[in-house]
């Protein structure tokens, strides 16, 4: 039975992740269809997103449907107090889908359990954003041709990086080797290591952006130092410009490399690389409405052949 919400990468199997990776093919051979006439789409986002919400929305008006929504929870009733549960209660009257970004830990797990249609997390806090991992699957596999036995550096703010945090659980179906490329205060949590280490992944844990991190690697994976999840300011100055990634510094790195990030990048990848053939995060962004179709129409059991 296909999952009935997208809460956490890894409430999918391999075989659902690469059925939706099939279909997200397909959607970006041909995005535009009427499968979702009809349909009524909510996307609330109580976080700011440009890529992420957008996308979604974009998926959806290609496929025919209807968006409703709100992309500043400010104009929404929980600045009365409304709770999530009769939110999510409310919005499931109108909507056959719900797309929520929230700055709680655990959150989109509550409204797909509360809620009687299909939830989809576009991102809890620090914990996860699956559907960011689906079309980071699929440009990986879009750039390599394969998903098996790559190695993957993954480089910033391994602590707070909900996109790291689901792309280490997505990747682990297909033999990864990971390299954590992270200062002492952001390094990866205790729990994505003893993940590792259940799943039998290696990974190796640098402090400095070496050059053995670059070019052993297949996938660069950058992120940005998340400004938001800090509580001290100063702490998020000492720290947020503490990798850059320079043209000059992909020289020596594999023929295959491709440089991914999810975006909003600040300074971490300077605009120099943007040139190269090995940057690929605009394309990785464009993959995301692909990807989001094929999410929709699978939660929906819409057959998208
Ligand atoms: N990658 C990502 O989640 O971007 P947005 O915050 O713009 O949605």
């Amino acid at each position: 039975m296909n999952p009935k919400s997208l809460v956490n990468i890894g409430d999918y199997s391999q075989t659902d992740i690469l059925r939706i990776l099939e279909s997200a093919a397909r959607f970006k051979q041909q995005p535009n269809r009427d499968l979702l006439k009809g349909k009524v789409v909510a996307t609330l986002f109580f976080e700011p997103s440009t890529r992420t919400r957008l996308s979604f929305e974009t998926a959806v008006n290609r496929l025919g449907g209807r968006v409703i929504g709100f992309s500043d929870s400010a104009t929404s009733s929980s600045t009365k107090g409304e709770s999530l549960k009769d939110t999510i209660l409310m919005v499931s009257n109108y909507a056959d889908l719900i797309v929520m970004r929230h700055h709680l830990e655990g959150s989109a797990r509550y409204a797909s359990e509360v809620s009687p249609v299909p939830v989809i997390n576009a991102g809890d806090g620090a914990n996860q954003h699956p559907t960011q991992t689906m079309l980071d699957l699929f440009t990986i596999f879009e750039t390599q041709g394969t998903l098996e036995e790559l190695t993957i550096t993954i480089v910033g703010d391994l602590k707070y990086g909900r996109t790291v945090h689901s792309l280490i659980q997505g990747m682990s179906y297909f033999r990864p080797t990971f390299n954590f490329v992270a200062p002492d205060e952001l390094h990866i949590p205790e729990k994505y290591k003893q993940f590792c280490d259940t799943k039998g992944i290696p990974y190796r844990e640098f402090t400095e952006f070496s050059p053995e991190a670059i070019n052993s690697a297949d996938i660069l994976y950058m992120t940005r130092v998340q400004k938001e999840r800090f509580t001290d300011l100063m702490e998020y100055e000492k720290v947020k410009n503490v990798y850059i990634l320079h043209d000059k510094m992909l020289e020596q790195s594999k023929e295959n490399l491709k440089v991914l990030h999810p975006l909003p990048r600040v300074k971490e990848i300077s605009q120099d690389v943007d040139k190269n053939p090995k940057a690929y995060y605009f394309e990785q962004a464009k993959n995301g409405m692909y990807t989001r179709q094929a999410i929709i129409c699978d939660l929906m059991g819409i057959d998208a052949q």
